[in-house]
């Protein structure tokens, strides 16, 4: 169970970039593969802490549709990767209470591994406690893309016309429709870019740039960004006066 007291102001939606992972490894001599197991345990902790802390929604950037262009080996291995921590995993998110979604160019991944992400949707949907969104083979552009591709079709067939579309029927063809944008971006590993994440959710995301690398990224560090996060004023245009007065 959530603590209520430790609501006020959490963001309901972090969206996390987990970087770092090749590097961890290579500091240490290993082989990268390493470095993205080792990540897992720190994705595993960060999903247990969100959902504690009463964090609505969780989304994490797992494959990039860039990340497709790294070596055959590192690819391969991180697919094989996925599925072996699907097949571990979604038990006990499910048992946790936790939704999993899946975002990104599905078409792109294996058969089996399309057939793991959507029997962990269908087996997790009715959960509550948390959402938690896991982004693979995606990247912010192409969802944009898509979602243009999408109205376009609705406009081909007659359904709606050009005058109709506006922000609103975007968003509801984006991958995070029905989610509320991320409120909190967090990137680990020190790069302060987005690199083709949720380049339309983001809009109004506090941002936040750690240096430390995933493997290492504990629970305390997400308490570190959420602590960033309500030191922050949200004014989405207006001026501070306005929000100090309201
Ligand atoms: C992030 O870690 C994981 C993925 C992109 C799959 P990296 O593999 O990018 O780690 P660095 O940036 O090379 O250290
Ligand atoms: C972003 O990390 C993608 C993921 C964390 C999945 P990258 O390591 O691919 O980003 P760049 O290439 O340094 O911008
Ligand atoms: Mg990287």
């Amino acid at each position: 169970m959530s603590d209520p007291s430790l609501i006020e102001d959490l963001p309901k939606h972090i969206a996390i970039i987990m970087d770092g992972n090749g590097r961890w490894a290579k500091q240490r001599g290993h082989a990268r593969a390493l470095g993205h197991r080792a990540g897992v345990k720190s994705t595993r902790a960060v999903v247990e802490t969100c959902a504690q802390r009463g964090v609505q929604t969780l989304t994490l950037f797992a494959f990039s549709s860039e990340n497709w262009n790294r070596p055959a080996d590192e690819v391969i291995s991180l697919m094989g990767l996925f599925l072996e921590v699907l097949q571990h995993e979604v038990d006990v998110l499910h048992k946790n209470d936790i939704r999993v979604r899946f975002v990104g160019n599905r078409s792109q991944l294996s058969m089996p591994l399309q057939k793991r992400l959507q029997r962990a949707e269908d087996q997790t949907a009715s959960n509550k406690r948390m959402e938690l969104v896991v982004a693979v083979a995606y990247g912010g552009r192409w969802d944009i893309a898509n979602a243009a591709r999408e109205i376009a079709v609705e406009v081909e067939a007659g359904r709606i016309s050009a005058a109709d579309v506006n922000e609103e029927l975007v968003a509801q063809h984006m991958c995070l429709r029905g989610i509320e944008s991320p409120d909190l971006l967090i990137r680990t590993g020190g790069e302060r870019r987005v690199s083709n994440f949720l380049l339309w959710d983001i809009a109004y995301a506090e941002l936040y740039f750690t240096n430390v690398l995933w493997p290492d990224f504990k629970p305390e560090d997400i308490a570190g960004a959420i602590d960033f996060f309500q030191q922050r004023q949200r004014r989405f245009g207006r001026t501070g006066e306005q929000l100090d007065s309201a």
